[in-house]
């Protein structure tokens, strides 16, 4: 019996075919970087994957990625792709209708808002740290980063410490962090952590000593529903894990990269050349309507359907190595070169990055000038499994710290 060959059906002319197996379809832990990156060095920079029952066409040259990023979303669409690996680790409901968007959140003078928010949850954070005692940079990041953003966005009267757990079983990071486990899970934990936000949303609005925030910009949105609570609770888990999906590590990354490479360049280029080398994210779009997609050498007629595809940790580190050198961001052209990606390009580029290239400036420079600090780690290794995001890490990374005396 002849077979359909769906990659042929699909994209005209047929691209060459690596047998790689996605990782979310595959239960084993298997490394995308390694197993991507011998498809590419095999086939070619344009081939196509077909896994559980999807088709992928991945590209890396450089004309490739510009047509990447310069498709429109109602043609190929970032949202849908998004979607679907998300889903596998989340509530579908929290999907359904959203109405405050990360694009809401980024004016210039709301980043001013939300920096005064992290002076406060840097402070919370110096006071724990007290003064000496040793943290892992990833695990402390995350606090920080918990802090900051739910007192952005739910006000510093939320009760932050009893929402970090409930944001923790709700992270969406999962479903690209540990691929292989997301298949078949159930989402009960989650739909109980929804509901126990939705608990703390209503009684923060009830209260009546509150500051003012951001919380009741999301509730004016919903200001016509009878009970408008578990949609402002939907709204505010969506911006959170927007948040903890790459801010939480980028400032792990840029923290243990500034503490084991000492150097006079700005904080900013440090924080470039930190989220280069930790980026670990695919990128994905889904085909919405057939059109023409060029890499250069080839003009492919792509269906609905198919899965764009690309993954920058192979194109960061092709051009410009692995060697963390910050001065080099000092180029302004590097933010536009296609071939680097930190926080994206064309329409899809992400609106938090002065917000979180801010936040991650202002720690590292407010920790290292509270605090003597010494690694006692000598690299940081990316989770193997990750194909999502900014890289987690692999092992552990403890920093030994000690208050610094008006002298030292
Ligand atoms: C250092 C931290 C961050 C990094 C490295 C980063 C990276 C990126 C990248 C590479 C993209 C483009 C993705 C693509 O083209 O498929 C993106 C988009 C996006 N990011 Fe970020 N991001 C960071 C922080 C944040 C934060 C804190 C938020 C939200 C609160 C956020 C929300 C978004 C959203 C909503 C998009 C999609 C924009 C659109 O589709 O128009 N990001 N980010």
């Amino acid at each position: 019996m002849e077979t359909i060959d769906a990659v042929a059906v699909l994209i005209d002319p047929n691209p060459p075919r690596s047998d790689f197996v996605m990782p979310w379809d595959s239960p084993d832990e298997n490394d995308p970087v390694v197993g991507l990156a011998d498809a590419r060095r095999q086939l070619g920079d344009t081939f196509a994957v077909e896994s559980g029952g999807v088709t992928y066409l991945f590209t890396f040259s450089e004309v490739g990625l510009r047509s990447f990023y310069a498709v429109e979303e109602r043609v190929a669409s970032k949202g849908l792709a998004d979607y679907r690996m998300l889903v596998r680790k989340m509530p579908d409901e929290l999907f359904a209708e959203r109405r405050t968007f990360a694009h809401d959140l980024f004016g210039a003078e709301e980043v001013q808002g939300y920096l005064d928010n992290l002076d406060w949850a840097i402070d919370a954070e110096i006071e724990e740290l007290g003064d000496t005692g040793s943290f892992d940079v990833f695990d402390f990041s995350r606090r920080v980063g918990h802090r900051l953003g739910l007192g952005c966005w739910m006000g510093r009267e939320a009760p932050i410490a009893d929402l970090i757990p409930e944001f923790e079983i709700l992270d969406g990071a999962e479903a690209f962090v540990h691929p292989e486990r997301s298949k078949g899970a159930t989402k009960d934990d989650e739909r109980a952590a929804l509901g126990r936000i939705e608990h703390v949303v209503r009684a923060l609005l009830a209260r009546t000593d509150r500051q003012p925030s951001f919380l009741d910009d999301i509730a004016r949105r919903w200001d016509d529903v009878a009970d408008p609570a578990p949609g402002i609770a939907g709204d505010v888990v969506l911006l959170h894990i927007a948040t903890m999906t790459n801010l939480f590590a980028a400032l792990a990354w840029s923290l243990a990269q500034v503490l084991l490479h000492p150097t006079d360049a700005s904080l900013e280029h440090c924080a470039f050349e930190a989220v280069r080398l930790g980026q670990r994210s695919i990128m994905l779009r889904e085909v919405l309507r057939p059109f023409t997609f060029s890499d250069g050498r080839h003009e492919y007629r792509v269906e609905r359907g198919v899965q764009l595809a690309t993954m920058l940790p192979l194109t960061n580190t092709e051009q410009l190595g692995f060697a963390y050198e910050p001065a080099r961001w000092s180029d302004r052209s590097l933010h536009r070169d296609v071939a680097v990606t930190t926080f994206g390009h064309g329409p899809h580029r992400c609106p938090a990055q002065r917000f979180s290239v801010s936040a991650i400036v202002r720690t590292v420079a407010r920790l290292s000038s509270a605090y003597v600090m010494t690694p006692d780690f000598d690299e940081v290794v990316p989770m193997p499994s990750q194909i999502g995001g900014v890289a987690r890490s692999a092992r552990p990374c403890v920093v030994s710290y000690r208050r610094m005396t008006p002298h030292s």
